[in-house]
């Protein structure tokens, strides 16, 4: 850690809305899996937030969603369209040594509510150690959604940086294993892009295929 690191760190426990900035978006490819991924790693918890989709020049499509987080976030959740209010959330966090993905949609600055539009399946590689839990999960939802009654948002595919928002918590989910359950709010929240033309691959079948449970 940096000087900088470091000041930011003790005001974050000092309970100061200052969030660390993102990392800009890198190439990340799975050790385990060899699923290569566009990542950024955000905040003073440090969240890596990263994304694969098919080789694709329009929307709709399928993504693979990975969040590597360290337990002090009791979770974190990714914003598709870079702001909390009025776009597809997902939010995870750790259950015993696994984790747990839950659709979400927030209409004001309030707890997000279940959103069914948008579907999510774990797969291998979403488990929980000592230290970080990690969600690997395929949307089938994720690149196109409706708002404000009827305008249309889509996630471009050829375009090198999209703006997502993050936030993380540290109080612990109502009950971890139920995707439908209460949470607390954010005590860090912030915005950062991703490449998602980067995050094209030929293999996107072929990854989900080996990655399904
Ligand atoms: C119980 C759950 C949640 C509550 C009660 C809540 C509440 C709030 C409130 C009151 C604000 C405005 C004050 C501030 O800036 O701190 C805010 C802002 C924000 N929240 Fe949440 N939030 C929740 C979950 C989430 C989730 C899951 C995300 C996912 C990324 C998120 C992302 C953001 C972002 C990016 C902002 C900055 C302003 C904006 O984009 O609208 N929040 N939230
Ligand atoms: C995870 O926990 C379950 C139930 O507690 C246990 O059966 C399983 O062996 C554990 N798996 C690993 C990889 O530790
Ligand atoms: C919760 O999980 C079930 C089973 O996988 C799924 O059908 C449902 O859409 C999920 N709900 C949310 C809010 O994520
Ligand atoms: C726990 O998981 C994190 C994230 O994948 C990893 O960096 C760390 O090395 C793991 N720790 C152990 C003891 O395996
Ligand atoms: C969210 O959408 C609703 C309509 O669905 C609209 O009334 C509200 O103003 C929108 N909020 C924001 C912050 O865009
Ligand atoms: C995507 O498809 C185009 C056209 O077939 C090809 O030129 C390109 O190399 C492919 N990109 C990746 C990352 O597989």
């Amino acid at each position: 850690m940096g000087p900088l690191q470091i000041t930011a760190a003790i005001l974050a426990l000092a309970g100061t809305a200052l969030s660390a900035p993102a990392t800009p978006s890198a190439k990340y490819c799975d050790p385990e899996s060899e699923v290569c991924y566009s990542s950024s790693t955000v905040g003073i918890a440090a969240i890596s937030y990263r994304l694969a989709i098919p080789n694709v020049t329009a929307t709709p499509f399928d993504l693979i969603l990975q969040i590597v987080a360290p337990k002090t976030a009791q979770w974190a959740g990714l914003a598709f369209g870079g702001r909390m209010v009025n776009n597809t959330i997902a939010m995870a966090w750790a259950n015993g040594n696994t984790s747990v993905i839950s659709s979400r949609w927030a209409t004001a600055h309030e707890i997000p509510e279940p959103y069914e539009e948008a579907e999510y399946t774990v797969l291998k590689g979403s488990v929980t150690n000592e230290t970080h839990w990690t969600v690997t999960a395929l949307c089938k939802g994720c690149s196109t959604w409706i708002h404000d009654g009827g305008s249309k948002t889509v996630l471009d595919p050829n375009s090198p940086s999209i703006n997502l928002a993050w936030a993380a918590s540290p109080y612990p989910v109502g009950d971890p294993a139920d995707n439908y359950t209460m949470l607390g709010i954010h005590s860090e929240h912030g915005t950062f892009s991703l490449d998602l033309a980067g995050a094209r691959t030929d293999n996107f079948d072929s990854y989900l295929k080996s990655l399904l449970i």
